[in-house]
């Protein structure tokens, strides 16, 4: 099987690096991937905003399967466009990609459907916005309604700080806004849950927990992702049957009822509150810290689940887990999530002795001249399995240790609250 993968960041690399264990596969293309992507599949740069030329060097390269890891082109309706001319895509469509696009097509969702979530206005300019403000109760959390990788969040704790978001919101800070989402403030502690699903079978691909800030005991800005472990300790099988009764399957049925289906993975951002989960957002993909921690503790082929799922088999495919728990460490150039440096030689990587069970993940990461150097924010993710959190996370930080990456930073309290 020759496949293409879409995207290029330390998701894509794990993706990419699981796929090219299976013996099916003969072939990977990265659109665009990274240097990480680069030892193990051909990368390919194309706009990935022009369909067309994506699906003629599909044709012309006689891909059977394409995989799309992040959420802008499955909300631009890549898995639409392709399927239209017989090329299978693991990925929701346009319609159903809009649990991640929307946040208030997913709000509506779940009044319509009882789905638990935090109580929600939403508002179309910043007046009316501002005079409700002047009644509510705080902390209130405000979002804009755009695609913003997580960054379109404030949790206000007074009207003053209320005031500057809906201003930096209605000023474009993240796009154009035509709407404003109001929410109640959720106390209780997050969750990643993830499922795999073609449409009529439902499996369960994981739990993790994410450390989105920046610093460490989880202060300062949000980021993208700076670790996460997995399995997540909330997990259960008790509190895993109710989110699937409550939110999971309601969504699914609720997409039915639009008349299309979903089909991939599903990651649901949850709040567990005195142990019963509430929504707080949709991703219509895996997470990027959550799928490279996740991924090494799947024992089953990943080419051959995606393959039954986009064959609609995915009721025959057994997805089998090891025992062991994960952490991932993200390093960071320094600066990030403010401005960071560009093009930083990153030394010592190539000469990098890891163990089994520890793996490294690129993300913005670039050949140029034959030395792998930083472009991104985020740089490399740092791996590893063990029978605990703790000594994961002590090899892990071992390995960045002797990296010594000068211009790099990263967090070494990644899951504290599974390690005393
Ligand atoms: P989102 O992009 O919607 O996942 O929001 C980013 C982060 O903001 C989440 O991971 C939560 O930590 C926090 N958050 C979002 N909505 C709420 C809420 N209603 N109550 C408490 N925290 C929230
Ligand atoms: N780790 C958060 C996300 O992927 O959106």
């Amino acid at each position: 099987m020759i496949i293409g993968v879409i995207g290029s960041g330390g998701r894509e690399h794990a993706i990419t690096k699981f796929l090219s264990f299976s013996k099916k596969v003969n072939k990977i293309y990265c659109f665009p991937g990274n240097a990480g992507t680069e030892n193990i599949a051909t990368n390919i740069q194309i706009d990935l905003n022009n369909f067309e030329k994506l699906k003629n060097f599909i044709d012309e390269n006689k891909i059977d399967l394409v995989i799309v890891g992040p959420e802008q082109p499955l909300v631009d309706g890549i898995t639409d466009y392709l399927q239209k001319f017989n090329i299978k895509v693991f990925g929701p469509n346009k319609i159903a990609s809009q649990l991640e696009g929307s946040k208030i097509f997913t709000k509506k969702l779940c009044e319509k459907y009882n789905i638990p979530t935090a109580k929600f206005g939403i508002f179309t300019n910043s007046k009316d916005t501002l005079n409700y403000l002047g009644q509510v109760n705080y902390p209130i959390v405000i979002k804009a309604d755009n695609l913003a990788s997580g960054k379109g969040v404030y949790i206000c704790n007074t009207q003053d700080e209320a005031i500057v978001a809906v201003e930096e919101i209605f000023d474009g800070k993240f796009g154009e806004a035509k709407n404003i989402l109001l929410e109640e403030f959720l106390n209780g502690e997050e969750m990643s849950f993830f499922i795999i699903t073609d449409g009529t079978t439902i499996k369960n691909f994981g739990t993790a927990q994410d450390h989105k800030r920046v610093l460490e005991g989880d202060k300062g800005k949000n980021t993208g992702g700076m670790g996460a472990y997995s399995p997540s300790r909330l997990y259960s099988s008790e509190i895993e049957k109710k989110i699937l009764d409550r939110i999971i399957k309601p969504t699914l049925k609720g997409l039915k009822d639009l008349g299309t289906s979903y089909q991939g993975f599903l990651y649901a951002g949850l709040m567990i509150v005195n142990n019963n989960p509430y929504l707080i957002e949709y991703n219509v993909r895996m997470g990027d810290p959550e799928c490279q921690t996740i991924l090494p503790r799947v024992k089953t082929d990943l080419f051959e689940i995606i393959n039954s799922c986009v064959n609609e088999d995915l009721k025959n495919s057994n997805i089998e887990w090891k025992d062991e728990n994960s952490v991932c460490i993200v390093l960071c150039s320094k600066g990030y999530p403010e401005k960071f440096e560009k093009n930083v030689e990153i030394k010592n990587l190539e000469k990098l002795k890891l163990r089994n069970n520890s793996y490294i993940f690129h993300a913005g990461t670039k050949k140029i001249q034959s030395k792998i150097c930083a472009t991104g924010g985020r740089v490399l993710n740092f791996v590893s399995l063990s029978e605990n959190f703790s000594s994961a996370r002590k090899e892990i930080l071992e390995n960045l240790n002797n990296l010594n990456w000068e211009n790099g930073f990263y967090r070494k309290d990644i899951a504290h609250k599974v390690i005393k």
